[in-house]
């Protein structure tokens, strides 16, 4: 399909200019110099006859922008998020349900999460305690990152601290005219918009508050409970509606493929992949997808399942120095910007098994640090990091280390159930696990499934570390070899064209990747 076919209801604009588009203007371009054409050796003899005239020179200035900008462009937003403007609602859907997971994890809530999506928008519902209204503020402000995950060392699904910025300027950057994200919690409904100023390059944000209308009523989840009525966070990113469609499927403003059911995988079954990829990785969460009416639904298999939640103390054997001088350096900005200033203890006693008396005492004594406060790590500007490394080591002497099961075990008899569901051949289920035996903890569950003959479905892979579903297989490369999934897949036959369902997810308390897209994990010893 061509652009042409598709009726769109805005084109994007093509900023070269005819100079930049074709690489040149007078003369042709050799091993990037310009080299003059013709007719100059002519020019150049009256040019040296003639008096020589001082040079006209331009005083440069230097332009201080600010970062804001990063977020207003689509060049800009396709770095910040790592993906291509077609990929966008996958983003969207996949940073939502992450936090909507965390969110209710946090507040001991079996996690029941509806999303839907329409002509006009994608919508994302949660059972959580609300966003609160300073943490939106907060992210309103595109100055600074607002997180309560990034500085911290644990098993946590997303910790960039970016991820309601971009998804605040992305409706904008796609539809600045109608474009905008919507945040329901605590009764309140917020409609964002926002646009840069041309001037000043500032981000100029608008947060229309209203009240949400009382008669919404949520039926809560098989074995959640109940809540008041205007618990959780809905969060809609918004456009104007497009009045074309295409084959009968509505069009999205997001690239020129649309929702065209012609590309393979379509465009629905990567949006339905993620939740499915949730759905696997999350046995205490319910789902509900409405798809332009058409209604889906994973219901939780064990609402009571345990992981390390995102509120349980972090352990110290999972920092090494740099970690820790990054969270005692967040702690400082955080109380001066409050007018306080914590003691060491008050740190030392979020960490796990360092909660007791008995064991804080003998760090602090050990390490001369009772009843100082934090800004004294501070030593002519910098952080005296000999003096964190010593608390550190301290804190992992009087601790035990994590065993792995602790970071949580998705387990066999739940990704059962959910192949089986898919259509899995009960006989060809296979499930194997792998955890760490040293150093730091961490869990490799996979499962298997063959689809059977009949199936039309190729190869479906589901990846993911730390209970979130992956936009791009982040396992592309691993082994001595670097081969990757797909090729170690493709070794033992399970080519791209079987009907197969392959599931891997890793929980490692310090997983990170190489790119903002998420797509390649580090993963330290893991394979
Ligand atoms: N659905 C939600 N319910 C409650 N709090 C939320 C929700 N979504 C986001 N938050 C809060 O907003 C913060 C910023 O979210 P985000 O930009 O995704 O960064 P991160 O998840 O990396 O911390 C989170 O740290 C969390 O405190
Ligand atoms: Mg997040």
């Amino acid at each position: 399909m061509t652009d042409s076919t598709i009726p769109r209801r805005k084109k994007r604009r093509n900023t070269a200019t005819p100079e930049n588009r074709n690489g040149r203007k007078n003369g042709h371009r050799t091993n990037g110099q310009i080299v003059k054409s013709d007719g100059l050796d002519g020019a150049v003899k009256q040019a040296l006859s003639r008096p020589v005239k001082p040079k006209a020179t331009l005083q440069r200035t230097t332009f201080c922008t600010p970062r804001e900008m990063d977020f207003f462009s689509e060049k800009e937003l396709t770095t910040q998020t790592g993906h291509d403007p077609e990929d966008w609602p996958l983003v969207f859907v996949k940073e939502v349900i992450d936090n909507a997971l965390d969110a209710c994890e946090e507040a001991d809530q079996p996690p029941s999460i509806n999303i839907s999506a329409d002509a006009t928008g994608i919508s994302v519902e949660d059972n959580g305690p609300g966003l609160p209204e300073s943490t939106l503020r907060a992210t309103l402000d595109f100055t600074v990152r607002a997180s309560n995950r990034e500085a911290y060392v644990s098993p946590c699904r997303g910790a960039q601290g970016n991820a309601l910025m971009t998804l605040l300027a992305m409706p904008v950057v796609i539809d600045p005219d109608d474009g905008r994200l919507i945040v329901e919690a605590h009764g309140k409904r917020h409609t964002i918009t926002c646009s840069a100023d041309p001037i000043t390059q500032r981000a100029v944000v608008h947060d229309d508050v209203s009240d949400v209308p009382k008669c919404k009523k949520r039926r809560p989840a098989r074995g959640t409970r109940k809540q008041a009525l205007s618990s959780g966070t809905k969060v809609r990113i918004q456009w104007g509606e497009i009045e074309m469609t295409y084959l009968d499927h509505c069009l999205w403003p997001f690239g020129p493929e649309g929702l065209s059911p012609a590309c393979k995988p379509s465009f629905f079954e990567r949006f339905l992949a993620i939740i499915e990829g949730f759905a696997l990785f999350n046995p205490h969460a319910t789902f509900r997808l409405d798809w332009f009416g058409e209604k889906y639904a994973w219901d939780a298999t064990d609402p009571a399942w345990e992981k390390w939640k995102p509120n349980k103390p972090t352990s110290t054997h999972w920092y090494e120095g740099r970690h820790l001088e990054r969270l005692i350096g967040a702690y400082i900005t955080h109380d001066r910007d409050a007018g306080t200033d914590r003691l060491v203890s008050d740190l030392v006693v979020e960490f796990d098994g360092l909660t007791g008396s008995q064991k804080r005492s003998k760090v602090l004594d050990e390490t001369d640090l009772r009843r100082v406060r934090l800004s004294e790590f501070v030593v002519g500007g910098r952080l005296d990091t000999k003096r964190i490394g010593k608390l550190l080591a301290s804190m992992q002497r009087h601790t035990r280390t994590v065993k792995s099961r602790r970071l949580g075990i998705i387990g066999e008899d739940h990704l059962k159930a959910r192949l089986l569901a898919m259509g899995v051949q009960p006989e060809s289920f296979r499930y194997s696990r792998k955890t760490s035996k040293e150093g730091l903890p961490w869990v490799l569950e996979s499962a298997f499934g063959w689809l059977g003959n009949d199936s039309p479905d190729r190869r479906r892979i589901y990846s993911g570390a730390n209970w979130s579903a992956a936009i791009k297989n982040p396992f592309r490369s691993f082994g001595t070899t670097g081969e990757g999934l797909e090729t170690a897949l493709s070794d033992m036959r399970a080519t791209r064209n079987e009907p197969i369902v392959f599931v891997l997810h890793l929980a490692h308390p310090r997983v990170e990747y190489t790119d903002r897209g998420k797509s390649a994990l580090v993963m330290g010893g893991a394979a």
